[in-house]
């Protein structure tokens, strides 16, 4: 049986009558730009995770590229955005002239730590973005307080977290800005790009719609250089249709990922990442030496709601990785590593110096472990048993 790794046809087509007649309201509409369909979209996404203000945008990177812009983020500032996550993180500070700084990861859940990043804080750090990396929330409190000792700005990255909560709060909403992405891979993905910004100060959000449209206000005048980052009406009306099912989508994730795991911890050489080891203390990875364990299961914080973006295996030992990748892929199960080349390592980023670099073993350490497989709300049980019986196979 094939497993692909995502199946965005088995989410939307069921889907295809209200989607049609959501794209021929549009049509006959006549309203291509903005509008009433992007209005109403901004109000549900802001109502769902709890902020005053929506804005959609072209893509999840223009989000990010928006709220630095909107936060005054430029040449001679620093900002610190972990080195285990995807490019538009970095990429999107260094459109701005800004220089990303790179930070570690925790090998628990993968996300910044926050430790390491409170050592690399210089009088040049202006902002801080912490990625909700695979569909779990960063350590926000820990965030917040660094931020708040130093002055930072804090916008969340929860292009793969939309819906996800910390301590009962919605990720997005806890710093200055939180930006999403409807990429068709993600939780809540569209038909072709789109992302979404979101804001509960007044100023800022305000600040950010003008951004949106070239800097200016009224329109042909130009008090700010801006851009085109507007979301299309068209996509908007497609996602309202989706949205209304996303609570059954992240449960059914959920309800995957609950499945793998208590299936596959069963196994020999499986263990669960250990929250107790979170926080990089200094033997952080340790414990996995003397487990002897061969692959580690992903696990949420007691504190998060995670909603499973990603259900990522660290596949222990050297080569360990490509072999089991190598299994799968031979067996037509879909997988792909997240990620194999962490920022600090790609050329692109070799003009930042050796403090911005350095002290990133445990994300390097991580882009050589990381596998990730179909965790998709459509898989069937079948699909899900087929998976597990593969891995089982493989360590076997
Ligand atoms: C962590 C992270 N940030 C930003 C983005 C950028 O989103 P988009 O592809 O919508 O530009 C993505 C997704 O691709 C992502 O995974």
């Amino acid at each position: 049986m094939k497993v692909p790794l995502l199946d965005v046809n088995a989410q939307n087509l069921p889907l295809e009558s209200e989607l049609t007649a959501a794209f021929t309201n549009v049509l006959r509409s006549g309203q291509f730009i903005m509008g009433p369909e992007c209005e109403a979209l901004e109000k549900e996404i802001a109502g769902m995770v709890e902020c005053k203000h929506g804005i959609g945008c072209s893509s999840g990177t223009d989000a990010i590229l928006l709220a630095l812009m909107a936060l005054g983020i430029g040449p001679g500032d620093e900002v610190l955005v972990p080195t285990f996550t995807f490019f538009a993180t970095a990429g999107c500070v260094a459109r701005t002239g800004a220089t990303p700084v790179f930070v570690d990861a925790c090998p628990v859940c993968f996300n910044i730590d926050t430790g390491k990043a409170a050592a690399k804080v210089t009088s040049k750090t202006k902002a801080i973005i912490p990625v909700h990396l695979f569909g779990q929330s960063a350590d926000m409190d820990a965030v917040m307080a660094l931020a708040r000792e130093h002055n930072l700005f804090v916008i969340e990255d929860g292009a793969q977290a939309i819906g996800a909560k910390y301590k009962g709060r919605p990720v997005g909403s806890i710093g200055h800005f939180g930006t999403y992405s409807f990429f068709p891979s993600k939780n809540l993905g569209g038909f072709g790009d789109g992302g979404f910004l979101v804001a509960n100060d007044d100023a800022l959000a305000e600040h950010a719609r003008i951004l949106r449209t070239h800097g200016s206000k009224p329109k042909y005048y130009h008090k700010f250089v801006g851009a085109n980052f507007r979301l299309d009406p068209l996509q908007a009306a497609l996602l309202r249709v989706k949205l209304r099912r996303y609570a059954e989508y992240t449960e059914k994730r959920q309800a995957n990922a609950a499945y793998y795991t208590e299936k596959l911890r069963g196994l020999p050489g499986v263990v669960t990442a250990d929250p107790a080891h979170c926080k990089c203390a200094a033997s952080q990875d340790s414990w996995i030496e003397g487990s002897r364990a061969k692959l580690v299961l992903p696990a949420p914080y007691a504190h998060n709601e995670h909603i499973w973006n990603q259900y990522t295996l660290r596949v222990i030992g050297d080569g360990r990785r490509d072999a089991l990748k190598k299994h799968l892929s031979d067996n037509h199960i879909g997988n792909e590593i997240y990620y194999p080349v962490t920022m600090d390592q790609q050329e692109c980023f070799q003009y930042t110096n050796d403090f911005c670099r350095r002290d990133c073993d445990t994300a390097h350490r991580l882009a050589g472990e990381a596998l990730s497989i179909p965790i998709y709300p459509e898989l069937s049980k079948e699909q899900k048993d087929t998976v597990i019986a593969q891995i089982a196979a493989w360590l076997a």
